[in-house]
């Protein structure tokens, strides 16, 4: 089943400036039980896209069905069926870890009764025991992002949005972020649609990436599948001896591949190259080229955006 699927999704904004097109015609599709990246440097439309599939935007023009609903004529069923974990939300009330969990679970109309058995299973599932009597503000950051994510799933929706949850936390925290967010999919069987600028957070957390830039789709797929068709892996070999010649045996060799010669160094782009590698050593060692060191270089997400952009995802 499809979890999420738009058409010609837009949002202009209005301005004192002039007209911002935000997101320019948005077709995608998530499916259920998918752990989906949207990615896309600053000001790519990525948020603005979230708040309309989560009913809090009007789009100005295209359709999109979320959860099962028509997001222009169900927005209380849309609302109802998923969750949404907002941009640098903070919860900075001075509630307890329980009582904001609670409080949740009332807004949505849940019993007294559910909504503390709610309560205390996420503050199980998110390691938050021994915390849930802190006020909020007394917690740290990453258990704040934590209880964020706890306050989304509530409801135990079906389709969570988390806008860049992992902002600002240090590596372990993010790692043990994205360790609940694998949990939501594979004990409950959640639709996850993320959005983040660490690019190894979309390498390791999510099954398929969406790149997003200048409020279209630029590219999407698998990580691998991007890194095969935008990037080429990189092999670097240094030679013994006159370099000229190792140049031309890889010329010979691999006559497709690009390669450059820098004094004894030889940068070869290539696709699949951990299958290539030990079958050009050797036929580099039979036309008897020496060859000192050898690195290999896969490409990341950056490379993929590098070469379909120009610019880099990680600067802009
Ligand atoms: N309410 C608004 N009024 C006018 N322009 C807006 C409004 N909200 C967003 N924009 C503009 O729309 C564009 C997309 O913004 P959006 O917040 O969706 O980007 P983003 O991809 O989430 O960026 P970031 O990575 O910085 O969070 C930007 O040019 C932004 O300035
Ligand atoms: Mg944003």
């Amino acid at each position: 089943m499809d979890m999420i699927t738009t058409r010609g999704l837009a949002r202009t904004f209005n301005s004192r400036g002039g007209d911002v097109n935000a997101v320019q015609g948005i077709d995608l599709t998530v499916r259920s039980g998918e752990i989906v990246g949207f990615l896309g440097p600053n000001g790519a439309g990525k948020t603005t896209t979230l708040r309309m599939l989560t009913t809090l935007l009007a789009p100005t023009a295209g359709e999109a069905t979320v959860a099962g609903h028509d997001l222009r004529t169900a927005p209380d069923a849309v609302r109802r069926d998923i969750g949404y974990v907002a941009q640098g939300s903070s919860t900075e009330r001075g509630a307890t870890v329980r009582e904001e969990l609670l409080d949740q679970a009332a807004m949505y109309r849940m019993s007294k009764a559910d909504g503390a058995a709610r309560a205390d299973q996420l503050i199980d599932d998110f390691e938050l025991a021994g915390f849930e009597d802190k006020l909020i503000k007394e917690i740290s950051g990453g258990q704040k992002r934590r209880l964020e994510v706890a306050l989304g799933m509530v409801h135990s929706p079906m389709l969570v949005f988390l806008d860049e949850p992992t902002t600002g936390l240090d590596p372990q925290s993010r790692a043990n972020l994205w360790q609940h967010v694998r949990n939501l999919r594979d004990n409950l069987g959640s639709t996850v649609f993320i959005t983040t600028h660490y690019l190894e957070e979309a390498d390791a957390l999510c099954d398929r990436v969406l790149i997003l830039d200048e409020g279209r789709v630029i590219a999407e797929g698998t990580t691998d599948e991007l890194k095969a068709a935008h990037g080429g892996d990189t092999i670097t070999l240094t030679v013994d001896g006159e370099p000229g010649s190792a140049h031309a045996a890889i010329g010979e060799l691999l006559p497709e591949a690009p390669t450059e010669l820098d004094h004894h160094t030889l940068r070869i782009t290539v696709v699949d190259g951990d299958r290539l590698l030990p079958q050009l050593l050797r036929d580099l060692e039979a036309r008897g080229v020496q060859v000192t060191s050898v690195l290999l270089d896969k490409p990341s997400l950056d490379d993929v955006f590098l070469n379909m952009t120009g610019r880099s995802l990680r600067d802009a």
